[in-house]
């Protein structure tokens, strides 16, 4: 049997020589061009910034830090993309310019859309032009031709969430970044202005020698020491104490917080002293004696919430487990050998698959479902809470007619800013309570509740 298959078995042997050789030659080939690959990609992941520039604190225009950074350079330009999604995003609406206004596009109005946000604002300058929120880029040119500016005379502290202000603070502080910002928030609106050139910049996140991420936002920095010292922690200096995963939170939580403007001199101040709830702040401001304006119907001291994105999730499972906005707004995403944050920030429900498979493996159709079954819940229960608020509006309307003296309707009026602002605290809150849900039904289940007992009380 042996003899039989010597000749035959040489050839294959030989043949099976040649071609380990040869497989062997082609994997080593493969190899070291893998190698080479491999190591080309490491040096740019380890150095992945050709520096073009030498970027400095005085310089401003993105344009320029996108020359050594062209991919986030070019995801913050596409925050110009306007896409509707069930319950956010934001719609393209044409408009025909005017020399007062020139925008050719806005995004919906949101004053228009639904009654009771009229009511619940009667006599103040919300009920007269407020519009769904969408990209970055927008922020600026949507501040300086809102009607709400030809309504009220707006101070220059609205800047601090609308612009690039870490150079017009400066200057105008003689280099004192927190002398400028008392500086500006007491000017008009119109000589702030002419100060700020951009909206948000990579000079408003990022240090420019390490590209760190950085607080800017004096506003930011006091509010977050309160929170903090209620937790314990004393003297609290967010750039120096923050870590990297609180920060990519934290960059956020500079303008998408509720706030209020303090005293005649118009300074920026979140309300946390007592913490981040909706309960906490309506304390604080009983105990500083603020109202934003008295209502027009019913004659009570009352307050308007704004985009509190950052103290909702702060209530939620996310946060809880240590997901921050970047993770979801900013994700990942890879060009060529490099992880790059994407820098169109949005919503994230365009973008579930970077934005929430990383971490849960479901099918993208079931996270939307998840989302959207939250926010329709949110959205019913907040429908409810409208109509409890206005009915109390109605009756306190219809007291004042009567000749009920205004003494006589304090108790009710507190009530009325209390259910509001419950209400409105989610209702501003832009992800329709997805960042929190159970916080949200509770607000609105106290809103209601709340609400319906100041009109018994208003009927006695
Ligand atoms: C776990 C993911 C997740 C985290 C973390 C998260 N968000 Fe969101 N956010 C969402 C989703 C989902 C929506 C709803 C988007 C929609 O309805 O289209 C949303 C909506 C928003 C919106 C409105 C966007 C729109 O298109 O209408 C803003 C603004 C926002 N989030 C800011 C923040 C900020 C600021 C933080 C951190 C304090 C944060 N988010 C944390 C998932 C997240
Ligand atoms: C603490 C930060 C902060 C300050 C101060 C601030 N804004 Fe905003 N503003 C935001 C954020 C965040 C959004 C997007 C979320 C939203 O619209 O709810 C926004 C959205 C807007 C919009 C677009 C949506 C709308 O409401 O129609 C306008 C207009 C606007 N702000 C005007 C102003 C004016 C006027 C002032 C000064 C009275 C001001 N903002 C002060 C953070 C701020
Ligand atoms: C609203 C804040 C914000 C603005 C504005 C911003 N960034 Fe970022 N940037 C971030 C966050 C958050 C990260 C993630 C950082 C981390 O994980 O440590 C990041 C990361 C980066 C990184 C590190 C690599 C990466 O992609 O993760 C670079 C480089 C960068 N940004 C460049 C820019 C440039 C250039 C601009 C202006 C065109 C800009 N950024 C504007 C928030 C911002
Ligand atoms: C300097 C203040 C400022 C900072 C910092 C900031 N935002 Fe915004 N953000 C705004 C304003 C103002 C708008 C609304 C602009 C408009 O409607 O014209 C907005 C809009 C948005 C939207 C709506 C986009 C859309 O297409 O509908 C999202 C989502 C958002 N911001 C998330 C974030 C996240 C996440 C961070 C942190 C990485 C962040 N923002 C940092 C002020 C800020
Ligand atoms: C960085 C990881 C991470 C990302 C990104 C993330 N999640 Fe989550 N998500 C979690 C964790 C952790 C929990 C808590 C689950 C637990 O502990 O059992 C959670 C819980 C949830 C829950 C249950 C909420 C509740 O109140 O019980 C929903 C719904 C959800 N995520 C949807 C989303 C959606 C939609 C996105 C994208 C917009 C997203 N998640 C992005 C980590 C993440």
């Amino acid at each position: 049997m042996g003899d039989s298959t010597r000749g035959p078995g040489r050839r294959r042997w030989f043949w099976l020589a040649a071609a380990t050789l040869l497989v062997g030659a082609a994997v080593a080939a493969g190899t070291a061009a893998l190698l080479v690959d491999i190591s080309e990609k490491k040096q740019e992941a380890r150095n992945p910034f050709y520096r073009v520039v030498e970027l400095t604190d005085d310089i401003e225009d993105p344009e320029v830090w996108g020359q050594d950074f062209p991919f986030q350079y070019d995801g913050y330009k596409r925050t110009t993309d306007m896409v509707r999604t069930r319950f956010g995003g934001s719609e393209a609406m044409p408009r025909v310019p005017t020399s007062e206004d020139p925008r050719t596009v806005v995004s919906q109005s949101k004053s228009d859309e639904d009654a009771g946000l009229r009511t619940i604002w009667a006599g103040y300058a919300f009920a007269k032009d407020f519009r769904e929120e969408r990209g970055h880029a927008f922020m600026l040119d949507d501040q300086i031709y809102t009607e709400r500016q030809r309504v009220v005379k707006q101070p220059g502290t609205c800047l601090n969430c609308h612009g690039s202000m870490v150079i017009p603070w400066r200057k105008a502080g003689d280099g004192d970044t927190m002398k400028g910002f008392d500086a500006i928030n007491k000017m008009s609106y119109a000589d702030a202005k002419a100060l700020v050139k951009h909206p948000i910049a990579c000079i408003d996140c990022h240090e420019p020698k390490t590209l760190a991420l950085r607080v800017t936002r004096p506003a930011f920095m006091e509010g977050i020491k309160a929170v903090k010292a209620l937790q314990g922690i004393p003297d609290y200096d967010v750039n120096t104490m923050a870590t990297r995963q609180e920060m990519r939170t934290f960059v956020c939580g500079q303008c998408h917080v509720e706030y209020y403007f303090q005293g005649p001199e118009k300074r920026l101040v979140f309300p946390w002293r007592n913490g981040l709830k909706a309960d906490q702040i309506v304390d604080y401001y009983e105990e500083v004696g603020f109202k934003d304006w008295t209502h027009a119907e019913s004659g009570a001291p009352v307050l308007k919430a704004q985009h509190p994105e950052f103290e909702m999730w702060n209530q939620g499972i996310h946060a809880r487990s240590g997901v921050a906005c970047a993770d979801c707004h900013m994700p990942y995403k890879r060009e060529g050998a490099l992880k790059v944050s994407d820098h169109q920030v949005r919503s994230p429900l365009l973008n579930i698959n970077r934005a929430c498979q990383t971490c849960h493996k479901w099918p993208e159709a079931e996270m939307k479902a998840r989302a959207e079954e939250i926010q329709a819940r949110t959205k019913g229960m907040r429908d409810r809470a409208m109509n409890a608020v206005v009915a109390l509006i109605g009756d306190l309307k219809a007291a004042r007619a009567a000749g009920v003296p205004d003494a006589s309707l304090e108790a009710a009026w507190k009530m009325q800013r209390r259910a509001q602002f419950y209400l409105d605290f989610v209702e501003a809150e832009n992800s329709s309570g997805f960042h929190a849900p159970q916080e949200s039904a509770r607000l609105l289940a106290e809103s209601i509740d709340i609400a319906r007992q100041g009109q018994l009380l208003v009927r006695k």
